[in-house]
């Protein structure tokens, strides 16, 4: 079997490996809104929650200043306001166009046509065909060497009644993309066995 030592590899090498094996990543579907009032929709994969009963979210983007820095990290720094919307199969395809980059006084939700729905405690819209969206206000943020993670206050929760069971929130109705290494997208498809613990 193939081992490397990490120190005796190339940036993208490491990076391939990581992002290979750190698999299936969730997706953030990001909605910000700029200080100029241009509502941003943005795909994020390098996310996941950091704590769950009073829940933390953690996304990055690579560590850059001024004009350098992408439209989110940069709105949700200057606005500290945030929604997180969960990806599902019918809305893959317009998730990934809302990965082009347009300029800061362009929206996505606009050029990938994506209906907007208000958030109840922050600014920025949501994903109105989102099954789940959570908003979220800026809790901190660290520079991590070339990365810099963000991380969201869990303030408040829409989720649909389309994934709901019992009055709770149903997995098995959540049929999540997930983001695997290279082009790959994959989604969810339960495994049925019996859990043990
Ligand atoms: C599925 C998917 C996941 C992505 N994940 C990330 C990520 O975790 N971090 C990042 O900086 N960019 C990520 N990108 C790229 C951004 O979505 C892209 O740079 C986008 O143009 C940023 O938009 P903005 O400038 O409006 O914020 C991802 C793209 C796709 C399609």
């Amino acid at each position: 079997m193939p081992e490397y030592d990490s120190a005796e590899l190339e940036p993208n090498e490491r990076g391939r490996i990581i992002k290979s094996a750190v698999t299936p990543r969730p997706i953030a579907w990001i909605s910000t809104t700029s200080t100029d009032g241009v509502d941003n929709l943005a795909p994020f994969s390098s996310y996941n929650y950091v704590s769950s009963a009073e829940p933390v979210v953690i996304f990055n983007t690579p560590y850059a200043e001024g004009d350098e820095q992408k439209d989110t990290p940069r709105n949700v720094l200057e606005t500290e306001e945030f929604a997180v919307n969960v990806v599902t199969e019918p809305l893959a395809q317009t998730m990934d166009t809302t990965a082009a980059s347009l300029e800061a006084d362009e929206s996505e939700f606009d050029y990938a046509e994506v209906d907007r729905a208000e958030c109840e405690t922050i600014e920025p819209p949501r994903v109105a065909d989102a099954v789940v969206t959570m908003e979220c206000t800026l809790y901190d943020s660290m520079r991590v060497r070339d990365r810099l993670a963000i991380l969201g206050d869990v303030e408040y929760f829409h989720v649909d009644e389309s994934v709901m069971t019992d009055g709770q929130i149903d997995a098995a109705k959540v049929d999540t993309v997930g983001r695997l290494g290279g082009p790959y997208y994959t989604v969810s498809d339960l495994i049925e066995f019996e859990r043990q613990f």
